[in-house]
């Protein structure tokens, strides 16, 4: 175990060197920085299309140096932090600011592992089609069932009247009369009648505690394993609180104990997915959160927003390309042909870095690690480096289009026994820590989103009724 936890701090070390000889001056603090202390609102910016350059909010959870290529949580570099954190300390350092002492970290971690366990969530997951669903859907769905009958709003606001909350109770069902007497208009619900559940412990009273936020950093991934497990006919495997959380979520994704190094490239893999600046999911997190919805909302619209090819959703295109592509040697001809197709080639190109994604830098070595051993991903590797060559050589300094994180990532989950369709489930399982310390920030001095669009449309336009149409 302290070897290969050595050897992969090793690895990111020497990453981090690497990357400090390509940036000049990497001692000093970089401009940026200074441009943006003392600013204030109103922040005078020049907006693009889709918002490039616009400044949602004033953050302290991260930050991203797109002309560098560097990447901090709450001051810390992300090497560093990869190098000898825990995914367990970065989400406490992202949701209180602070590294932990002994006695947080241990008071942290021992409420994630009572989170793990969600027998009623995943109860009702069960009762939902999760083999036929999309399964960042059915991790929007999950993440609804978490946040059922546990908090104030939904006890408090959102309750039902109860007389209809009676006339609603599965045996009433059938008795509903169809409207205006027609015979199908009906669905028929011929589960077996279940117990009620028990209610899941801890109770959680307010849906933007720092509990709430446990709850789904925890909870998320019992609930990716599950659905994995759903997805192909397995039950759930429950957690086992003696492991760490990245061991776990293994553990419960391939029912199979992982060994050390797996554990730590996993490790590594949640700690430089959990945050990263206004990217889209967090964006729409936040929006969600700053009507006064809840925590579990704005986590869902994380989700929907990650799932995007554009974003999260790109780790799994680029394992299936790689496949598609099949050996380092039909690299120039598939490369080819893609340009000439006008395709965006997935696990290239970032909005804010114009340069190496330092996530990319830790990703990669970490893959050729994880392929000495796994001959598969090692072919992977390779063909993912000769198109690394050829997109770098003619788009590199000319588009400043480079790898970002999600070229390596998929590889590395291969390799660690992750199914595909669970990349980018775990993409959202490590965000989660970003999602919730960054809508509990905003909600400190909320303000609700309200953007406004060139509207570039027609006026006074003459109503035509229907008929002269
Ligand atoms: N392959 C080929 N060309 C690209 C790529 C790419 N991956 N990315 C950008 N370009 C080109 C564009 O075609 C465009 O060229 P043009 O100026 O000749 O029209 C130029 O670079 C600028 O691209 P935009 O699409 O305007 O960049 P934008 O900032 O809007 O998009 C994005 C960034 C979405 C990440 C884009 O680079 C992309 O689609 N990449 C592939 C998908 C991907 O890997 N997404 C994951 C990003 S990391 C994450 O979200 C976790």
């Amino acid at each position: 175990m302290e070897r290969t936890y050595k050897a992969i701090t090793e690895l990111i070390l020497q990453a981090k060197n690497k990357r400090r000889e390509k940036q000049s001056g990497a001692d000093s603090i970089d401009p940026i920085f200074d441009q943006m202390r003392g600013i204030d609102w109103p922040i005078k910016c020049t907006v693009g299309p889709g918002l490039e350059g616009a400044i949602a909010c004033k953050s302290r959870v991260g930050f991203v140096n797109g002309s560098e290529g560097s990447l901090i949580y709450r001051g810390y570099d992300i090497f560093d932090l990869c190098a000898y954190s825990s995914f367990e300390e970065v989400s406490y350092l992202l949701l209180y600011g602070e590294l932990p002492n002994d006695r947080d970290l241990a008071s942290f971690t021992s409420r994630l592992r009572e989170y793990r366990f969600m027998p009623n969530t995943l109860r009702m997951m069960m009762s939902a089609p999760v083999e036929s669903l999309n399964p960042m859907a059915a991790l929007r769905i999950g993440t609804n069932f978490m946040h059922q009958r546990k908090t104030w709003r939904d006890r408090e606001c959102a309750k039902p009247p109860l007389e209809d909350a009676i006339a609603s109770d599965e045996d009433s069902i059938p008795m509903e009369t169809p409207p205006r007497g027609e015979k199908r208009a009906i669905y028929e619900f011929r589960r077996p009648h279940l117990d009620r559940p028990r209610a899941e412990r801890p109770a959680l009273d307010d849906a933007e505690s720092m509990e709430s936020c446990m709850h789904l950093i925890a909870g998320m991934a019992t609930l990716a394993a599950a659905i994995g497990r759903l997805r192909r006919g397995r039950l759930p495997i429950e957690p086992d609180p003696e492991l760490s959380h990245a061991a776990n979520l293994l553990y419960m994704m391939t029912g199979r104990r992982p060994t050390p190094m797996e554990e730590r490239a996993m490790d590594v893999a949640l700690i430089l997915h959990a945050d990263h600046g206004m990217n889209a999911s967090t964006f729409a997190c936040l929006v969600v959160a700053s009507t006064m919805s809840d925590i579990y909302f704005s986590v869902d619209a994380g989700i929907g927003a990650l799932n995007g090819p554009l974003h999260g959703g790109a780790n799994e295109l680029v394992t299936k390309m790689l496949r598609e592509i099949g050996s380092p040697d039909n690299v120039p001809s598939w490369y080819r042909k893609a340009r000439e197709s006008g395709k965006k080639i997935p696990g290239f190109g970032h909005r804010v870095y114009k340069t190496y994604d330092p996530r990319a830098e830790v990703l990669a070595p970490l893959a050729g690690m994880l392929a000495e051993t796994n001959p598969n991903c090692a072919k992977m590797l390779l063909t993912a480096r000769g198109l690394e060559e050829m997109v770098v050589a003619e788009m590199g300094e000319n588009k400043k289009i480079f790898p970002n994180v999600d070229l390596h990532s998929g590889i590395i989950y291969h390799a660690l026994g992750v199914p595909e369709d669970l990349y980018t489930v775990l993409f959202a399982v490590s965000r989660v820590s970003g999602w919730t310390a960054r809508v509990m920030e905003y909600l400190e001095n909320n303000r609700i989103f309200r953007p406004r669009s060139l509207y570039v449309g027609e006026f006074n336009r003459e109503y035509v009724p229907l008929e002269n149409r």
